[in-house]
This record gives C-alpha cells, sequence and structure tokens, in this order.
C-alpha cells in the first residue's frame, strides 16, 4: 500500500511505521490519522508482522502534535467528534493484538505524546522532548492524554504536564517512568530493533494473550482481572508453543516457536 504520510515497512517481522510529513514536524493532519488507521489495520492482520516499531520521519521530531493548522474551525460538536476519533485511532494501536514499540527519537509534543502513550512500550533518544501543551491553544489533550498520562505517571505529574504545558527531556521523561530506556540518538533504532526483534522471536500466540492480560488492569478489579488472566493461562496451555517452549526447556535448547 502506497501512503502519503507513511512509510511502512516489513521485516523479519517488525513491520516499522515512520510517520513521514518531516517539514511540518510529522504533525498529525487527517490525511496522516487515516493513513494510520489503514496501516494499523493491515498490520493487524498481517502474518509477516509480528511487532510493530513507530517513529518519525526526519531528524527533529517523532509527531509535534495534531495539525494545529486543522483546529481552527471546531466547535463544540466537531470538536468532540475531533477528539473521539483520535482516541478511537490510539486505541485501535493500542488493542492491535501485537505489540507496538514507540521509537521517540524527537519531539513527541500533544498528539504526538499521546501517541507515544498508546503504544505499549517507549524508547527515546536522548533528543526527546515531551510535553502536551494544548493549553496553549486553549483546548486539552484530546487523544487520550488526560487519561493514559495520569496511569503511566501518576495524577500529580501528569496534571504539573497538562496545566503547565511545559516540555520534558529525556532524561526527566526516564525519571517519571514516561519512557522506559533512553539512548544516545545514533543507537536509538538499532537498540528498538534489538528489543522488538527478541519480541518477535517469542510465541506469538503469548505475546498477544500477555498484552490482553495486561490491558484488562485498565477496565478489571484484580479478583476480575486475575480470572482474566487464569483464562488465558489456560488458552496459552493449549498452544502448541506452550509444548514446544517447555520442552526445548526440558532439553536444554533453545525453543522455536512456528510463526505464521
Ligand atoms: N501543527 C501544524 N504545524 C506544525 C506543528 C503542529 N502541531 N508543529 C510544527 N509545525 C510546523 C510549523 O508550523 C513549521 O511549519 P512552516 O515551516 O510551514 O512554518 C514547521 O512545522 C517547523 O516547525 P517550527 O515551529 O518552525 O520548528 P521549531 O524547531 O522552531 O519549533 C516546536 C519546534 C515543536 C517547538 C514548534 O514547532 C511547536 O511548538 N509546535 C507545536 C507543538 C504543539 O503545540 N503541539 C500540540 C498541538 S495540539
Amino acid at each position: 500500500m502506497a501512503y502519503q504520510t507513511l512509510l511502512v515497512e516489513t521485516k523479519e517481522r517488525i513491520a516499522t511505521v515512520t510517520i513521514n510529513r518531516p517539514e511540518k514536524l510529522n504533525a498529525l493532519n487527517a490525511q496522516a490519522k487515516a493513513e494510520l488507521r489503514q496501516a494499523f489495520d493491515a498490520i493487524a492482520v498481517d502474518p509477516s508482522a509480528g511487532v510493530v516499531v513507530i517513529t518519525g520521519g526526519g531528524e527533529k521530531a517523532f509527531v509535534a502534535g495534531t495539525d494545529i493548522g486543522e483546529l481552527t474551525a471546531l466547535t463544540r460538536a466537531s470538536g468532540e467528534e475531533f477528539s473521539a476519533g483520535g482516541q478511537k485511532l490510539f486505541d485501535r494501536i493500542e488493542r492491535l493484538g501485537k505489540p507496538v514499540i514507540a521509537a521517540i527519537n524527537g519531539y513527541a509534543l500533544g498528539g504526538g505524546c499521546e501517541l507515544a502513550l498508546a503504544c505499549h512500550i517507549r524508547i527515546a533518544s536522548e533528543k526527546a522532548r515531551f510535553g502536551q501543551p494544548e493549553l496553549n491553544l486553549g483546548i486539552i489533550p484530546g487523544y487520550g492524554g488526560t487519561q493514559r498520562l495520569v496511569r503511566l505517571i501518576g495524577r500529580g505529574r501528569a496534571t504539573e504536564m497538562i496545566l503547565s504545558g511545559a516540555q520534558i527531556d529525556a532524561a526527566e521523561a526516564l525519571r517519571i517512568g514516561l519512557v522506559n530506556k533512553v539512548f544516545p540518538h545514533a543507537e536509538l533504532m538499532s537498540r528498538v530493533m534489538q528489543l522488538a526483534g527478541a519480541i518477535a522471536s517469542m510465541s506469538e500466540v503469548a505475546v498477544r494473550l500477555a498484552l490482553q492480560a495486561i490491558l484488562a488492569t485498565e477496565e478489571a478489579t484484580l479478583s476480575a482481572g486475575e480470572a482474566i488472566e487464569a483464562k488465558l493461562f489456560g488458552e496459552c496451555c493449549a498452544s502448541e508453543d506452550f509444548r514446544e517452549g517447555t520442552r526445548a526447556f526440558l532439553e536444554k535448547r533453545k525453543p522455536v516457536f512456528t510463526h505464521r
């Protein structure tokens, strides 16, 4: 599929999605959002893609937010729709059924920070900067940011980031748990690919069910979550990969999982 705003490439079970509007710091316009939806829908059913990496084109930005030029005509009704549409897109990414790693190579502001929040793992370059500057525009984060940022870094820190609109650097993002790891800029993609490769070699079934169990914490009480975990654990035990994984351990060899 040819996209105008994205580059998508799948190699060795890793699909890399690059948001590619570097002249606008990869700001998400309507077309980029529509293409992201198409790309993730295609990746969801692509048996050759086990893990997804998402990053930004050019040298400066991951994504510098939603395209501000497209905000100006919004009304109460269309604004609500606009926000719900972005939420739906990022929910699609979070609920893809395959792990999505954000390789944050520069500015991750507004919708860019929210996109990173919807990914399962966030790895940043030392050049990355994070912020929710929406209040400067007279709006609030609308692509799930008020919900996911609080869950990830806690209410106090999230409130400060959202109300101040201030940017934080990669070291601070690491300190407060907004990202998992920070690497020198030149190493970012090789480090991310190393992690993606390690995950891609795991049992596809177990990876999918682990993500499903982890996501259940968002909606479920502890006891309901544990019931879901037990059910998914049982589902793993019915898989060929479970037999291979346990057998390989006992035979002192590396497991060979079957990937579609
Ligand atoms: N929407 C639309 N265009 C954007 C954009 C956005 N979110 N972020 C950057 N751009 C555009 C700029 O308008 C500029 O376009 P131009 O060359 O046609 O004038 C181009 O990208 C380069 O950005 P510029 O501002 O010149 O780069 P900079 O290095 O001076 O500043 C930022 C970088 C990220 C600090 C600055 O671009 C910025 O504040 N962007 C908006 C961030 C934001 O508020 N995001 C939340 C939106 S809800």
